[in-house]
């Protein structure tokens, strides 16, 4: 088993591993939760396949379980679906010394987070990911929060989780199109901040749980210099930026991960046609390590498009976007960019 120390303003640890569910109370007991009742928040999908396992490992360690499932889906990431679970927490007499138990993907963890910020100013809650996803990148690094009508994550909070258990056993068995979803931001990591494991990726040479600690250390080191999100955690945004103008354009017919795939894609396009990157050969390398795992690297939409779906919420950025370009492999960086200029170069694209 791995342990990666998040150092966060309340440092946590990730544990890494196969069979993890099964130990879960014990590692709670060891992280210091004192807690008598575990509330597990989890999707209906995630609490069938592994409810009874956390339940039961929850039991064995002294506390006492409790559990509820939403409907699985993006759709239920609302202030609706927090709603119902600050309610059963308030039925369920569920105090500050209790705990929260997120076990799912990224929507239980966003919103069992987001409930565990608000209730009652702020309870502790674990991190049980059950999605390559969840485990790589949502899990860690305390952004939480819904969706509103008005678009994604647009309320939220940062709480940082007192644990995460990422059992890959689980993530291992996942189907073929949500282990995709997650090597995107997998490959992400590689392209912004580790050119060997980069190198390890296009090649294939990775195990689940050697994707899974390298990602973590990645993200748990940038998250520990900018928490806050105000510097350099907006280098996670490499790949987002054009790729949710792209997954807008789709209708969301095309998936977060295809959308991030070839918006890494075409941030190199960008970054080749302003001189900023460096490495010949790149855009090449990492269309092919996106096909081995089965992701998209061509763009259906041209640079124009693109640009107008980016800039129809203005108010976001104003005159200047944080664009994050590639400079070689293992090396992005965020190139604040006057809209105007950013239009004149995807115009060409
Ligand atoms: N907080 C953050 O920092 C952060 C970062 C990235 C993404 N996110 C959020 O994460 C969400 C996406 O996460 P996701 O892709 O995990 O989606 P998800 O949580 O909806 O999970 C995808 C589907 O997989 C099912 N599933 C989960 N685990 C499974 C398993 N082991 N076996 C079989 N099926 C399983 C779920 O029931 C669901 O239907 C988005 O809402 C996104 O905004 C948050």
């Amino acid at each position: 088993m791995k342990r990666i120390t998040i150092e966060t303003s309340s440092p946590y640890e990730a544990l890494i591993g196969e069979n993890l569910l099964d130990k879960a109370g014990k590692y709670m007991r060891e992280a210091g939760i004192k807690a008598k009742k575990a509330f597990i928040v989890s999707d209906d999908t995630v609490l069938a396949l592994y409810g009874r396992r956390v339940k039961d490992a929850l039991s064995a360690a002294g506390y006492a379980p409790f559990t509820l499932a939403f409907e699985h889906g993006e759709k239920h990431k609302t202030l609706a679906t927090v709603e119902k679970i600050l309610s059963t927490l308030c039925a369920a007499e569920i105090t500050r010394s209790d705990v929260l138990v997120a076990l799912g993907g990224g929507v239980a963890g966003d919103v069992c987070g987001f409930a565990a910020a608000i209730y009652l100013r702020g309870v502790k809650f674990v991190q049980i990911p059950t999605t390559l996803l969840a485990a790589v990148d949502s899990s860690v690094g305390g952004k939480t929060g819904v969706d509103l009508p008005a678009g994604k994550n647009l309320a939220g909070a940062f709480h940082q989780p007192s644990l995460v258990l990422c059992d890959t056993s689980v993530i291992s068995s996942l189907p073929e199109n949500l282990y995709s979803e997650g090597m995107a931001e997998v490959v992400k990591y590689g392209m912004i901040k580790n050119a060997a494991f980069f190198e390890k990726l296009e090649a294939g040479n990775a195990d689940t749980e050697n994707i899974v600690e390298t990602s973590v250390r990645t993200k748990a080191e940038i998250v520990k210099n900018d928490e806050f999100d105000r510097g350099e955690r907006m280098l996670l945004n490499f790949g987002h930026t054009f790729g949710h103008a792209a997954e807008k354009l789709s209708g969301f017919g095309m998936s977060h991960g295809e959308g991030v795939a070839l918006g890494m894609v075409f941030a190199c396009r960008y970054a080749e046609e302003t001189g900023f990157l460096r490495e010949e050969g790149l855009r090449g390398r990492l269309e092919s390590a996106l096909a081995r795992y089965r992701l998209p690297a061509l763009c259906p939409f041209t640079g124009k498009e693109l640009f107008k779906a980016m800039t129809n919420d203005k108010k976001r950025f104003g005159d200047t976007i944080n664009l994050v370009l590639p400079r070689r492999a293992g090396l992005a960086e965020i190139c604040p960019t006057p809209v105007e200029t950013c239009g004149e170069v995807m115009e060409k694209l």
